[in-house]
């Protein structure tokens, strides 16, 4: 006798086709949030997600393209994690420092979309590079432009409109850490400013745009380290946060990362680092953050 039980679902509602024996199957409701396709119902299966506020990775992933040939790229897992958490498949991801592409990169990997400004315009050819031409019009939409002028929103709004979007799903600022590292000699470059008082204006103007073409109820992430000058620490991270929160930004959480896997080797240079941190009176770097934030 075949015998089994099948649930059935309403048309509004997807449903998910549990096999919990060879001839017993069970229709169960999938439950998920409006910005993921993480399943609630069956959250138990979601070992890989983080939901806690320290993230260790042991490397860097170098698979599906990624490598750390830019000095100063995220690494790609930070971007596995966030994507998961808070967009859905086909979903826009912005990033509106978009250096060698991880985002973008990310995004086609994981069945996202993404939209990526960058301001240097051989670092767009060299992104431009890593997808074929069909990616670049279905998929990635590369900008070459200053992040930081209002006249970028409109040439975003006319990649949506390809994409048949009206707002990005999720949005990433991964800004130059101040003058840490020169990423070009262009004045508009947020690595070239006179001072830190200007960084924070441009980046305050970088968050703006951004927030204005994110959808709303959707979640944003600024990836940041801070730094010291004149011996003593310039919180980078936290004044940036503050610049979104003072945009309209909810911030949802401070996620300390380690910086394994971030650079290359220091190798003779991090024994000199110590002398100088015993000399000093500080400590050597770690950590960076990953500050996340919704637009409610
Ligand atoms: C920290 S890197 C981003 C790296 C990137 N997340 C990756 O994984 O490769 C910052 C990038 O912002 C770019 N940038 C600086 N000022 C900018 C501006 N005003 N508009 C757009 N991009 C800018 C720099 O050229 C650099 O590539």
């Amino acid at each position: 006798m075949i015998w089994g039980i099948m649930v059935k679902a309403s048309n509004t509602k997807k449903v998910r086709i549990q096999e919990q024996k060879p001839d017993l199957r069970i229709v169960k409701e999938v439950k998920t949030k409006p910005y993921s396709d993480i399943d609630l119902n069956n959250w138990k299966d979601y070992s890989h997600i983080k939901t806690d506020t320290w993230w260790e990775f042991a490397s860097r992933d170098k698979s599906n393209g990624h490598s750390n040939e830019y000095h100063g790229n995220y690494i790609p897992q930070i971007a596995q994690q966030l994507y998961e958490r808070f967009t859905k498949k086909g979903d826009i991801v912005l990033d509106m420092f978009l250096g060698s592409g991880t985002s973008a990169i990310e995004a086609l990997h994981m069945g996202r979309r993404c939209i990526g400004v960058e301001l240097k315009p051989e670092q767009v050819d060299i992104v431009s590079n890593k997808f074929s031409p069909k990616e670049l019009v279905t998929d990635i939409n590369l900008i070459c432009s200053d992040s930081a002028n209002e006249e970028v929103k409109e040439k975003i709004q006319a990649r949506l409109d390809v994409m048949r979007r009206d707002k990005a799903q999720f949005l990433v600022l991964h800004p130059p850490y101040d003058d840490i590292i020169k990423f070009s000699d262009k004045k508009e470059d947020l690595s070239n400013c006179a001072n830190t008082e200007e960084f924070y204006n441009l980046f305050k103007k970088v968050a703006q745009n951004g927030y204005d073409m994110l959808e709303k109820g959707r979640f944003a992430a600024l990836i940041i380290g801070d730094k010291y000058a004149n011996g003593e620490i310039v919180p980078l991270g936290a004044d940036c946060a503050n610049k979104m929160r003072e945009i309209g930004f909810k911030m949802k959480a401070v996620i300390v990362k380690n910086m394994e896997g971030n650079e290359r080797a220091k190798g003779k240079t991090a024994n000199l680092w110590r002398y100088r941190a015993l000399n000093g009176g500080f400590y050597i770097f770690k950590h960076e953050y990953i500050y996340v934030f919704q637009k409610v």
